[in-house]
């Protein structure tokens, strides 16, 4: 299963048509929006930019924006820091080590500024160092949070037009959310919509507050129209994201968030419908009744718990307690449909004793999940776990790690097995030519990987019925049905 954050996902998109327009770099200094054919003696230098992507999916969607923003300005996407004279890093700031590893690379190509390479750092990094950016990596040109996007085009002309240091960093005032015709969405059979910007809930560990503004939503109305037009235009699949998804409010009070997933499960063409991630304090029972009743919404709920002991969840300032979660999770097990279940949590918060790190443990005998994304508690600058007293020292944090993934492991070899002898339907994703294996995903979002009997591979985007005839903890191996 693919992590809801963290790791770099590179934008690998199709090239559009190149395009000439303005200079960027020095020479182009002094020049309005520099373009080439305002002087006859210059060679047109081509706009090429090079994107690459930290962070959730909520990242990966923001950037298909800013590509498509980009392509609009004239610019061409091309797949490396060296083909390109803008460089674009979208940071995720949620651990340290993302953060580091944006410097690092920012580091390794500064030497590339004096030949006239310019750097934008965007995404949760850019707003939550804003101007101390430029004091570290003076040669960086733009510093954007994603409260800002929608600045991008007057942002990059006046980067065009010779300014060093450009800010947007809009913080929680913000009311307005990146909407934008251009997106340029990677896969064209499934693709994400943002339905819900911004976190409210602030966890007092987390930076996304901070980074992403205040909690706003697109309206209903706004959102199955998308829908609509990316199923008119071959997609099949949609997943809807939020940091918090499932705290959707309609703007125009139109549609609770379950009656959104079923209107757009509704609609033509559409085959499956994800939605990532829910908080655990406001998910209802009706988005359980609304998968049991639409076919197409998927058998899946990510529904991070973050620790099995309530006094760390009261310590985490996340507005639910071990009981409720339980409920929540003995809704969707009653479910007449096979729901999979999964969850991230945090190991070593401040304060975490045995007896706490022993709860998260049992939690995960009781729950039985299909995946869990566990992560050792980082601390975050702004946030108030900062100033908590007992830490937890790195090595007790590696040792519980380990021992929730064992368990988790375990836990996963037994629930993928029971898959075997299964016929479910698989969409096809890709192909490992070496093994003659097809690639693709279950409605519970697992990795069948399949062979099939025709000397063809099943196309990209189809959906087939596959026979599981084994299983390992992650994956899951069969035959195409004929
Ligand atoms: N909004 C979602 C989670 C978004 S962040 C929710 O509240 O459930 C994704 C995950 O990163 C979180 O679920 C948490 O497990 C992890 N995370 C966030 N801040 C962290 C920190 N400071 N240290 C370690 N993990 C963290
Ligand atoms: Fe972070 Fe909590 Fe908001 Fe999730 S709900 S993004 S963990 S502050
Ligand atoms: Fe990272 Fe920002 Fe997403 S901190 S996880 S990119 S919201």
């Amino acid at each position: 299963m693919a992590p809801p954050c963290g790791g770099i996902l590179k934008a690998a998109m199709a090239l559009s048509g190149a395009q000439t327009a303005g200079e960027m770099g020095p020479s182009s200094r002094g020049g309005s929006g520099s373009s080439a054919g305002k002087n006859p003696g210059a060679r047109p230098v081509e706009k090429t930019f090079y994107i690459e992507t930290f962070g959730c999916q909520m990242n990966a969607h923001d950037s298909e924006k800013v590509i498509g923003t980009l392509e609009h300005q004239g610019y061409r996407q091309v797949q490396s820091e060296m083909e390109a004279n803008l460089i674009l890093y979208n940071t995720c700031s949620i651990r340290d080590k993302a953060e580091q590893k944006v410097f690092h690379r920012l580091n390794d190509f500064k030497k590339y500024y004096a030949a006239g390479k310019r750097f934008a750092v965007l995404g949760c990094v850019a707003q939550q160092e804003g101007e101390r950016i430029f004091e570290r990596a003076p040669y960086v040109s733009i510093v954007s949070g994603s409260a800002s996007y929608r600045k991008l085009p007057e942002m990059l002309r006046r980067l065009e037009a010779g300014e060093r240091h450009i800010t947007g960093l809009d913080d929680r005032q913000t009311e307005e959310t990146f909407e934008t015709e251009f997106t340029r969405r990677s896969n064209p059979h499934r693709g994400y919509i943002t339905i819900i910007e911004g976190c409210d809930k602030f966890c007092a560990y987390c930076v996304v507050p901070y980074t992403r503004g205040k909690e706003r939503s697109r309206t209903g109305s706004s959102v199955v129209g998308e829908a609509r037009r990316m199923a008119a235009s071959g997609y099949t699949e949609v997943q809807l994201l939020g940091q918090n998804v499932n705290s959707y409010r309609d703007p125009e009070g139109k549609l609770s968030f379950a009656e959104l997933l079923g209107a757009i499960g509704e609609l033509d063409g559409i085959r499956r419908v994800r939605f990532t991630t829910s908080h655990p304090r406001d998910f209802t029972r009706d988005i359980v009744e609304v998968i049991d009743r639409v076919e197409t919404l998927c058998d899946h709920v990510h529904l991070p718990v973050q620790s099995g002991s309530s006094r760390m969840l009261q310590a985490m300032q996340r507005e639910y307690t071990m009981e409720s979660y339980l409920e929540r999770i003995a809704w969707i097990k009653s479910a007449r449909r096979p729901i999979s279940i999964t969850t991230d949590i945090i190991v070593g918060f401040p304060g975490e004793t045995e007896t706490d790190f022993g709860q998260t443990l049992d939690l995960l005998q009781r729950v039985q999940y299909d995946a869990v994304f566990a992560f050792k508690y980082s601390p975050r600058p702004n946030t108030p776990a900062l100033a908590m007293p007992d830490s937890i020292d790195d090595e007790e944090k590696s040792r519980r790690l380990q021992r929730l993934l064992e368990k988790q492991r375990e836990i996963q070899r037994t629930n993928y097995a029971n898959h075997i002898g299964q016929v479910m339907e698989v969409a096809v994703e890709g192909f490992n030519t070496q093994r003659g294996q097809v690639i693709g995903r279950s409605s519970q979002n697992k990795t069948v990987n399949f062979s099939a009997r025709q000397a063809i591979f099943p196309a990209p985007g189809s959906y087939l019925p596959v026979q599981i005839t084994n299983s390992f903890p992650n994956s899951l191996v069969g035959e195409a049905v004929q």
